[in-house]
């Protein structure tokens, strides 16, 4: 339930922005969203400036790996910077509260709501949280959604079409990655011709692909799911002077180039072939990387042999792509789940530490959770 306060608390009386605000925002104080992750196909590697990746990306937006989060704003007795007290699974996790308390103060000049705000924000993913999967994507999404929905509320604003686009932006600030889990099923973040409103900024959905992708499956192995030694944001600074910087962003607009009318198409071996190619050039690059680092494990490897192997043998499309982890996502269509699903149980799932899996698919991007 919606905290009431008294607005004149929040913020100084002869700030014009309180003046502005409506009066029907001023009880709608807290927002609560899911968001899922997205997993990339073409793979954004390497940024700049603020948020800004080298090179475009595409993803599919995920179903059942989300973050769920809540924020509640109440006025500090004394106005000033933005406090943060954050629960994960209901316990105080300082790592993140740390990362988070970064990102708040980064938003105080977007955000005016915030300045004389404590913040109360709980947080917990769907995906057990030592399955070593990224959930920056989806922690981030959500946390910026629920963010601008409560600054919506105080200007008075309703939901539009421009709300997705602002939270796309402003997820990007908090966890690249994260700007494209605002749509489903699939996203593109980064300027390409042939896809008009592209833009470097935020993620834009994919309109017109092939349903084969709108439910497209994806079963995650867990390989591994310890701390993973290299984060991506050091991998990404790591390819500031990468040797192979250029090759690699021309490579994905030419992967781009081609995945894009493929998916269009509903081609499933030319969108195989590039989800692999993406995946293993990601960790090439990690490789190559100065100093040099394999997030991969023995049985990445053999998951991906046993793909290929098994993809040959019974002429089904069933391809892998990599996070920058050790995690093998197994892509396939819906259609030939009945033995995809036998293959996965009897030889990939062995491979998994703790014989753990997520079973996951294509979805449809966020929901408020709180009505
Ligand atoms: O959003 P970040 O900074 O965690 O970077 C994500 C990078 C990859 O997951 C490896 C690729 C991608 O496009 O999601």
């Amino acid at each position: 339930m919606a905290k009431r306060l008294d607005l004149n608390q929040l913020l100084p009386a002869e700030s014009p922005y309180l003046a502005a605000m409506s009066a029907a925002a001023k009880d709608k104080l807290s927002a609560a969203w899911r968001s899922p992750s997205n997993i990339a196909i073409v793979k954004y590697w390497g940024k700049h400036g603020e948020q800004m990746a080298d090179n475009p990306s595409l993803s599919i937006t995920l179903s059942e790996a989300y973050t769920e989060t809540s924020v509640t704003c109440r006025p500090q007795s004394t106005p000033g910077d933005p406090e943060v007290q954050f629960l994960f699974d209901g316990q105080p996790q300082p790592h993140f509260e740390k990362r988070i308390i970064g990102y708040v103060s980064r938003l105080r000049s977007e955000l005016p709501f915030l300045t004389g705000c404590v913040l109360e924000i709980a947080s917990g993913n769907a995906f057990p949280h030592s399955a070593g999967i990224a959930s920056s994507a989806s922690a981030m999404s959500a946390l910026a959604l629920c963010l601008l929905e409560i600054q919506y509320a105080f200007d008075g604003r309703t939901r539009d079409a421009h709300f997705f686009r602002e939270v796309s932006r402003l997820a990007r600030l908090g966890s690249g990655s994260a700007c494209r889990s605002l749509y489903g099923p699939v996203c593109l973040w980064g300027e390409v011709s042939s896809v008009p409103g592209s833009s470097a900024e935020i993620a834009v959905p994919i309109q017109d692909i092939h349903p084969v992708f709108a439910t497209m499956q994806d079963c995650i192995l867990i390989i591994d799911d310890g701390q993973k030694e290299v984060s991506s944001s050091a991998g990404h600074t790591l390819m500031r002077e990468h040797l192979f910087r250029d090759a690699r962003i021309a490579q994905a607009h030419r992967h781009l180039d081609v995945l894009l009318p493929a998916m269009r198409t509903g081609d499933l071996e030319t969108f195989g072939a590039i989800a692999e190619a993406e995946a293993l050039t990601l960790h090439a690059l990690m490789m190559t990387s100065d100093p040099s680092y394999v997030l991969m494990r023995a049985n990445t490897l053999e998951a991906i042999r046993r793909i290929r192997a098994f993809r040959g043998e019974h002429a089904l499309p069933l391809y892998f792509t990599l996070d920058a982890g050790p995690n093998v996502h197994v892509l396939y269509p819906l259609s030939s789940a009945d033995r995809v699903v036998l293959f996965i149980r009897d030889a990939l799932r062995p491979l998994c530490v703790d014989r753990k899996m997520i079973v996951d698919r294509a979805g449809t991007g966020p929901v408020r959770v709180d009505g």
